[in-house]
């Protein structure tokens, strides 16, 4: 049996009691021909390995180069160094794989973000990411614990659909035609009939319309896979592929909606504070040092840590559209044509500036706003007795902008098909959307977070590129 080893961040938290234990890692640095700094990817923290000199040959101190991988076994001792409580006084070390240090594009010292996203292959092995990713799956665990604990069934929604659940016409076509050689129909359209699936497929923008037909049934769904999206946004906040979250549940109305949101996005907050406290205070660290550089006024009020916990124990400010409007309106910022796209009426859809302005200056705290105006929203949200308004709900998280996009959805079947009538929705090819509101519908809602931008709150990374493992932008698919 070759994995018996201890994980080091397990070593680090015991007690150095001299017990004989073996570990398995990657070189970080090694000084004085002496001290290995040996990290395994369970803590930021390095392992401390102590080589008693003229006890190592030297062919074998000269290949525990940066980036190397080794084994290591010795006694777990009392740290004789400052710094570090305990460390691992060896007594027999073995190269796994050479590394040639020259080469290896991680110097131990400190990289740009933007460069690092290029070496995207290698930046799991820095400390940066290292917590990052560690967040993003103890955010994860988080999600999957919260809906269980509810007892909401997790449904696996296709990847591959033929309808488009947003009506954005942001899909990625898949197709198996050939791309010199397309059969045509006499118009000249392409001939679907002849392709993989006979007709005209994409990749998924939204679990949700899947997840609408199971809540149905089970009352209470969530999904949680990637979704796509052909948005030519190169922004700090669009991936062209996310992962997202969409519960959809049966017997609930706009505000249980927004409960339930509410109540969710704190638990997997302070499940995270609770589990991955180091990482969130590394993060915490360089987020703070990252925003010296920046102008006094640019600065956040408030450290990481404190910004979480402020979400975990406050409620967020609830509003509707038109008040949020009548806000932005007679604010100093649109009166000083401060934002670029000034508000003078009511209908329009709010920008990202709008949107940092209400939770950033206005309110200095999430906010929810519902309502909105029909015109801006997708076709199944449910209408308000007004006529103008939808029952819509977007959650804003400071620095983020959106977060979550949700609504109750419109379960009268008139009242739908009309509204996808108006929208271009093609009805017809939707029967199965619409059987749901033809045997025993019921108010329903549902909502989507995008994964990415909670691990971007959490862990306070600006750019949503260096919170997924390999990011998909516009004119970006490597690794
Ligand atoms: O507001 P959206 O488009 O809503 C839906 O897709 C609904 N079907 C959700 C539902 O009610 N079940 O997207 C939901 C969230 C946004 O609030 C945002 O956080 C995220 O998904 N999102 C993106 N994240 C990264 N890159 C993109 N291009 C994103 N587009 C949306
Ligand atoms: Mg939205």
């Amino acid at each position: 049996m070759f994995n018996k080893r201890t994980k080091i961040g397990e070593l680090l938290s015991s007690e150095p009691d001299n017990r004989e234990v073996t570990v398995m890692g990657w070189v970080r640095t090694f000084r004085n021909n002496q001290f290995i700094a040996l990290n395994d990817g369970s803590t930021n923290e390095n392992l401390q390995v102590v080589l008693e000199l003229g006890k190592f040959d030297d062919e074998l101190l000269k290949r525990l180069t940066t980036s190397a991988s080794v084994r290591a076994v010795g006694n777990l001792i009392p740290s004789l160094g400052r710094g570090q409580r305990s460390e691992l006084k060896a007594t027999a070390i073995e190269v796994l794989g050479d590394s040639d240090g020259e080469k290896y594009p991680l110097q131990p010292k400190k990289h740009s973000l933007e460069f690092l996203r290029e070496q995207a292959h290698l930046r799991f092995r820095t400390n940066t990411f290292g917590s990052v990713f560690r967040v993003r799956h103890a955010l994860a665990y988080a999600v999957h614990r919260f809906f269980n604990e509810k007892g909401f069934v997790y449904l696996h929604t296709p990847v591959i659909t033929a309808s488009d659940a947003e009506g954005a016409g942001e899909t990625f076509k898949v197709t198996t035609l050939p791309f010199d050689a397309t059969p045509r129909n006499e118009d000249g359209t392409v001939d679907f009939r002849e392709d993989f699936f006979g007709r005209a497929t994409n990749l998924t923008v939204s679990g949700q319309l899947e997840g609408e037909l199971a809540a149905m049934a089970f009352s209470e769904i969530y999904t949680f896979g990637p979704t796509f999206r052909a948005e030519n946004s190169n922004t700090a906040r669009h991936l062209a592929e996310f992962w997202m979250i969409e519960p959809e549940m049966a017997f609930y109305d706009l505000e249980d909606n927004v409960d339930l949101a509410e109540e969710f996005i704190r638990y997997i907050i302070r499940y995270a504070i609770e589990n991955n406290v180091q990482d969130l205070e590394f993060l915490a660290q360089r987020l703070a040092d990252e925003e010296k550089q920046l102008p006094q006024d640019k600065r956040s009020e408030f450290g990481l840590m404190e910004k979480l916990s402020f979400v975990v124990d406050n409620r967020f400010e609830r509003l509707t559209y038109t008040e949020a409007i009548s806000i932005l309106r007679e604010s100093n910022y649109n009166k000083k044509k401060k934002f670029q796209y000034l508000i003078d009426q009511w209908g329009v859809d709010l920008q990202s500036e709008h949107e940092r302005f209400l939770v950033e200056r206005h309110f200095k705290r999430p906010v929810v706003l519902t309502d909105y105006p029909k015109n801006i929203k997708a076709f199944y949200m449910r209408q308000n007795d007004d006529g103008k308004t939808v029952a819509a709900m977007d959650i804003l998280a400071p620095g983020i902008g959106e977060i979550v996009g949700g609504s109750q959805r419109e379960e009268r079947m008139d009242k739908l098909v009309s509204r996808m009538q108006e929208m271009h929705i093609p009805v017809k090819e939707m029967w199965w959307y619409l059987d749901t509101r033809r045997f025993g519908t019921v108010p329903h809602a549902g909502f989507g977070l995008g994964f990415e931008r909670m691990v971007q709150f959490v862990t306070g990374m600006s750019n949503i590129r260096d919170v997924i493992a390999f990011p998909r932008t516009p004119k970006n698919a490597e690794f």
